[in-house]
């Protein structure tokens, strides 16, 4: 600009008004004249604008790359603490149950050595499933060879039972132990539920009060229960069978009925939510060598998370001649309908009745009809007795195990005792009858085994 106007004024008027043109120039075709100037310095500016442009670029997206990778870590990190407060949990056998750690049996697991293994579909979802498995404490995963191993090809010769599960097989696992092994047969979901609901369950309520599950078996369509063999069988069998070889004692049954009442004790007070069993019967107390009782069958049990306001609503499952009035009536379910249940194994205990016998004489049917209105009476009771007895037992006892079953089945749920009350009434006449020698097991007394 500068040289523009010194060269302007040395050219004289026409340099004037050249100067002028030129300060014409200047104001009015500034834009091109600066343009044109520009056009001389236009490569380095513009290779420095791009420069310092594309530097800007790459810095913000290194930071978005580096706030991205932040928020991935910050992510995992909060994942592993999930995974761990989980697993935890799955090792606490006092928590709540929670769903993962309800096995996924419908998947078809590849079998080595014994265990679930990732298969060749699904194998990310299986995976923490046998996990959660190999977690449940001393509960193993059997192999659907291995148990056909076990039963001589579920033969025959090996059948123990059935059931409303399926079949029961008598088994030797490859480690010599002895086990009933119970094959699933009923189909669809109940059938699963109630697989599921045995697992679940009794991986994590260990007492010696409740028949050990010591595996299972999810091997393809394959469902299948392993449990402790418990070699006296049931005590329906005992009580009821026409073949039994020798009828329980007295003092014997007094056992049992404490044994019995201490698993439901364990499921009401002592597990956490709370269990309600839903099908305590005959049948479902099984008996161990030394003749002590322990409870099985967990296929229809509910769990007390279950609870809406205090009681479950669901449907009405279980054995008629055991169901709670108000349970059959109208589904509610609470621990005290397992008390109702109990009540009726008492009275079967004492009389050696069936709870619903349709050959006895009119108002005899219903063993608990008929026994309500004779329990509180001295004489009748006397009569009710079990003539298996052969007239072997304390007066005493029978008039408290009369009354304790008077109240077990009483029609108001709320006039029923707690499973934690029965237990200390029950344990002075079993500790009596053992100092007196009249159970078959006297040596056998023992403090809670829990
Ligand atoms: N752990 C066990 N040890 C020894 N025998 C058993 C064992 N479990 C079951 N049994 C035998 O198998 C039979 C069938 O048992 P299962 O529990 O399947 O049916 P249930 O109790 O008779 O009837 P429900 O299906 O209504 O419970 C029992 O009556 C018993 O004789
Ligand atoms: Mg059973």
């Amino acid at each position: 600009m500068e040289v523009n106007t010194t060269a302007a004024a040395s050219a004289g008027p026409i340099g004037l008004a050249a100067e002028n043109q030129t300060h014409k120039h200047h104001h009015s075709h500034s834009q091109p004249y600066s343009h044109h100037h520009h056009h001389g310095i236009f490569p380095s500016k513009s290779v420095l604008i791009i420069i310092i442009s594309t530097i800007s670029v790459m810095i913000l997206l290194a930071i978005i790359f580096i706030i991205l990778m932040l928020r991935r870590v910050v992510k995992s990190t909060k994942n592993n603490g999930n995974i761990y407060k989980e697993s935890s949990i799955m090792n606490n056998t006092s928590s709540r149950f929670i769903a993962q750690t309800t096995v996924a049996f419908n998947s078809s697991p590849d079998v080595k050595g014994g265990c679930l293994q990732g298969g060749n579909s699904g194998r990310s979802i299986r995976t923490p499933i046998v996990t959660a498995a190999s977690r449940y404490k001393g509960v193993q995963v059997f192999s659907y060879k291995e148990l056909e191993e076990a039963t001589d090809g579920f033969s025959e010769a090996n059948v123990i039972g059935h059931g409303g599960f399926g079949v029961v097989y008598r088994g030797v696992l490859r480690d010599g132990t002895e086990a009933a092994i119970k094959m699933l047969q009923r189909e669809g979901r109940q059938g699963e539920r109630s697989f599921r609901v045995e697992v679940d369950l009794l991986s994590r309520l260990h007492t010696p009060y409740l028949v050990e599950l010591l595996g299972y078996c999810a091997d393809q369509h394959h469902r299948l229960l392993i449990f402790e063999c418990m070699p006296n069988g049931t005590l329906q069998h005992h009580l009821h069978s026409t073949n039994k070889h020798q009828p329980l004692d007295w003092g014997t049954r007094l056992r049992i009925a404490l044994d019995c009442a201490k698993a439901l004790e364990f499921l009401h007070e002592h597990a956490i939510p709370s269990v309600i069993h839903r099908d305590f019967k005959c049948t479902n107390v099984l008996l161990d060598q030394n003749f002590h009782a322990k409870v099985s069958d967990f296929g229809l049990a509910k769990m007390g998370s279950d609870k809406i306001n205090g009681q479950i609503s669901t449907r009405v499952l279980g054995t008629t001649g055991y169901l709670a009035p108000e349970y059959a009536s109208t589904g509610k379910l609470t621990t005290k309908s397992d008390v109702y249940s109990y009540g009726v194994v008492l009275l079967e205990l004492l009389t050696g009745r069936v709870p619903v016998d349709t050959k006895r004489p009119p108002g005899e049917h219903v063993l608990v009809s008929w026994a309500l209105p004779r329990l509180t009476n001295r004489e009748k009771v006397l009569e009710m007795v079990d003539p298996a007895l052969q007239g072997k037992f304390s007066k005493r006892d029978l008039i408290q195990i009369a009354a304790i079953a008077a109240m077990c089945v009483q029609p108001e749920a709320e006039y029923r005792p707690l499973m934690t009350d029965v237990v200390p009434s029950l344990t002075p006449l079993v500790k009596n009858s053992c100092s007196s020698g009249s159970s078959r097991f006297q040596n056998h007394i023992t403090s809670p085994r829990y």
